[in-house]
């Protein structure tokens, strides 16, 4: 065994979902972040947690009017992903500059990612401090997913749902053929970073 230490602790967590969370300040102008730390707390009624910290835009926003949705993407999104994990919304329109494409939502005032797999429209009913982020529990007030992508469980063939592996590094489910089994592997995707280092080589 090795001591792993500082921010690499959360990556003994991962691969888990990356997903873009959609904001909006009483402005009405919409902002978006990526977000690896989300987890699910409760099924009925259906709530969960969102880690952001306090520097974010994001988390000025959900302050502000506590509403947000947690748009599930897959590996067609990665770009955008980096991009939106990297540039702050007080300085940038990020979904331009990601080329997303949105549409509104049904309870809240943030915008859906349009190629989203899945969508959860979610009201922010409490905050905590942890750490150096912030705890926000959201209620899901509605959630809808693309149905080539999912029925009770990710369709690997079709909603290839975009993992984080580390920080930047990502990674999608994969099938991998077995004997009489359905078996699963993470497979990494070359991020823009990766793709621009191979072609130079
Ligand atoms: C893959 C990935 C996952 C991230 N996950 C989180 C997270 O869980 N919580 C968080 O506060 N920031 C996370 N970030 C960082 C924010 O997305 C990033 O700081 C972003 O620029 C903040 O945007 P904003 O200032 O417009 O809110 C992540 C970034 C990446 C690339």
């Amino acid at each position: 065994m090795i001591e792993v230490r500082g921010r690499n602790v959360s990556a003994l967590l991962n691969p888990r979902p990356v997903v873009l969370v959609t904001t909006c300040g009483k402005d009405g102008i919409p902002n978006v972040l990526s977000v690896t730390w989300t987890t699910p707390v409760s099924h009925e009624p259906p709530i969960l947690a969102l880690s952001i910290a306090p520097i974010r835009h994001s988390h000025w926003l959900l302050n502000e009017t506590g509403e947000c949705v947690v748009n599930v993407v897959g590996q067609q999104l990665m770009d955008a992903v980096e991009l939106c994990g990297k540039a702050s919304g007080s300085r940038a329109n990020k979904f331009a500059a990601a080329g997303l494409k949105t549409t509104g939502s049904v309870y809240v005032q943030p915008p859906r990612i349009d190629g989203a797999l899945a969508c959860l429209e979610c009201r922010v009913i409490r905050s905590l401090i942890a750490g150096d982020h912030s705890l926000f529990i959201a209620q899901v007030l509605v959630a809808e997913a693309d149905d080539r992508a999912f029925s009770d469980v990710w369709n690997t063939e079709a909603g290839d749902v975009l993992l984080c592996r580390q920080r930047d590094r990502f990674g999608i489910c994969q099938k991998v053929p077995a004997q009489g089994n359905v078996r699963l592997s993470v497979n990494a995707c070359a991020n823009q970073k990766e793709r621009l280092g191979n072609r130079s080589r």
